[in-house]
């Protein structure tokens, strides 16, 4: 069967890393969480304190960046950690305090042809499934299904909510629900691959549907594109 490139954009917190998980290991592609390559960065602003006041030290980070290493490793469960720098940091990165700052650090556009270049090339061989918010857009113009995700902001931060306080990190919902629509404001707006729908990408609003609907809506799309 021929591989192709699964593309999973949206707004923050609507489920596109359950659908895009779900349907790597169903079909057996590997999945790549390019958010998670952001929030690394984030991570690394501030542990060397670069951001003051919602601004990034963009200079220092410029020549910093090339230290900066991001994998993906797969932990006792098989599922990928995200490591910056040798250290797992898959829950910190997850931190609304990390959250709260990935968009700045994600607008920047030198920090946005580094991590693009690296997705380029984790994805080449085809056979992924990625999720972003410039996905479709910019790092694979030319896959061949691209998703745009979408629910309710209040939808969106109960969940973000839930996920938080189930490891531990139990935020205030008015907080999450700040910052979801904070970033989607900065994400839509930002002048370099802003977040946006591709002409040829399908809709799917989850804000009504459960797991296993969205995913046999994907995989029904999934057979479609691949002729399986
Ligand atoms: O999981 P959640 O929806 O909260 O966000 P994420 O996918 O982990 O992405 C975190 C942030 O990284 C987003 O709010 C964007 O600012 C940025 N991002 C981006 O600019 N481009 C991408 N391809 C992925 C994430």
């Amino acid at each position: 069967m021929k591989k192709i490139t699964v593309a999973i954009d949206g707004y923050s917190s609507c489920g596109k890393s359950t659908v895009a998980k779900d349907l790597a290991r169903e079909v057996g592609y590997v999945y790549v969480d390019s958010g998670a390559m952001y929030r690394c960065v984030t991570l690394f602003c501030q542990q060397k304190n670069l951001i003051t006041d919602g601004k990034v030290e963009e200079v220092k980070l410029r020549s910093l960046l090339p230290q900066v290493k991001i994998e993906f490793r797969k932990n006792a469960e098989g599922k990928a950690d995200a490591y910056l720098n040798g250290e797992n940091v898959e829950s910190e990165i997850r931190s609304l305090k990390v959250s709260s700052q990935v968009s700045i650090v994600a607008a920047l556009p030198f920090v946005r042809e580094a991590l693009v270049a690296l997705q380029q090339e984790m994805g080449k061989a085809k056979g992924v499934v990625m999720d972003g918010r410039d996905i479709g857009t910019t790092v694979f113009p030319d896959a061949e299904l691209k998703i745009f995700m979408t629910a309710d902001p209040e939808v969106r931060a109960q969940r973000r909510y839930l996920e938080l306080k189930e490891k531990g990190q139990e935020e205030p919902f008015e907080a999450i629900l700040e910052n979801v629509k904070q970033r989607d404001y900065i994400d839509e707006h930002r002048e370099v691959s802003p977040l946006r729908k591709a002409d040829d990408a399908v809709v799917l609003d989850n804000g009504n549907i459960t797991r296993e609907e969205q995913k046999e809506f994907i995989l029904n799309l999934f057979k479609q594109r691949t002729g399986a």
